[in-house]
């Protein structure tokens, strides 16, 4: 009987984890990739939200004309910027530093950067799989109650690519896949009791940025090259808006672990992580 109680309270805490969500109002966010795209599409809309926001990129140019729009729109002492690779420890830990002294104590972390160059795979490896693994190990660091910190959530950025073959950009869809992977396993409530520490994921479909045409110089092979434009031609693409929309949805749900599908004519929904 006595377990069976004990189970039940477990039960009820791992539900209470899972059901409340962040406050965003007040709530400071590093942001990695945040000086163009849904980077900067995400810190607008946590903005508007009453949240303070650092962006965190390797384009130092379009990071500082970001910054001043941002600072303009929404206050110089709520918007930071710092030149940051998400491949190198020392950058993202002084990214993290510098948010931290500017705009006080992060509880946010969006592992968003991500390039699609299947010529050199090894970079797209680094950065999109092995950025979103530093980022996450340096949060759970940083924010986990366990460490001293506050806890916090980290959300990383993968991509519908993770969930279906992508015959256009196969070491990308690998690097994503992984992401996906590495959430769901840190977003389990084993890490979460320890740290505190939400974990989630997003995975968008076709999004009307840069991307695609910066990842259209670096293709798979000619093949790709030819049909690839076709293709996403006839793609649906969606905003940054609305992807934007669905972190918060994410955020306020503040299903740990959860893994957010985001299409084209279709209400965010959550992808089962089949974790026993
Ligand atoms: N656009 C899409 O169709 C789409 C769809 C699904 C997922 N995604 C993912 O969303 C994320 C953002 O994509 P986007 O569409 O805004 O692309 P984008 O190319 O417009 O922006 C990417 C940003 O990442 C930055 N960046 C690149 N390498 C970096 C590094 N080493 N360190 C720090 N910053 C770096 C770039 O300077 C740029 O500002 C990526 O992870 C991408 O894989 C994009």
């Amino acid at each position: 009987m006595g377990s069976c109680f004990g189970l039940l309270a477990r039960r009820k805490e791992e539900e209470s984890h899972r059901a409340s969500g962040m406050e965003i109002s007040g709530s400071v966010a590093l942001i990695t990739g945040g000086a163009r795209g849904l980077g900067r599409g995400f810190a607008e809309k946590l903005l508007e939200k009453g949240g303070k926001v650092c962006l965190a990129d390797i384009d130092g140019t379009e990071g500082a004309k970001t910054l001043q729009e941002l600072q303009a729109t929404h206050g110089a002492d709520n918007v930071h910027f710092v030149v940051c690779d998400v491949t190198k420890d020392e950058d993202f830990k002084g990214a993290w530093d510098s948010a931290t002294d500017k705009l006080g104590p992060v509880t946010l972390l969006i592992n968003n950067a991500g390039v699609g160059n299947e010529q050199n795979w090894k970079l797209t490896i680094d950065v999109n799989l092995g950025g979103c693994i530093r980022g996450t190990y340096l949060a759970l660091e940083r924010m986990g109650t366990n460490k001293g910190g506050p806890g916090g959530t980290v959300v990383n950025i993968s991509s519908i690519a993770a969930l279906r073959p992508n015959p256009f950009g196969p070491a990308y869809a690998a690097t994503k896949s992984g992401i996906v992977a590495l959430s769901r396993s840190l977003g389990h409530d084993f890490h979460f009791k320890i740290s505190g520490v939400r974990v989630q994921v997003l995975c968008p479909t076709l999004v009307d940025t840069d991307f695609l045409a910066s990842s259209l110089k670096h293709v798979f092979s000619p093949e790709v090259a030819q049909a690839l434009p076709q293709f996403s031609r006839k793609l649906k693409k969606i905003t940054v808006e609305t992807v934007a929309n669905a972190l918060i949805q994410l955020l306020e749900e503040g299903k740990n672990g959860g893994c957010m599908s985001v299409e084209a004519d279709k209400e965010p929904y959550y992808v089962d992580a089949s974790i026993p």
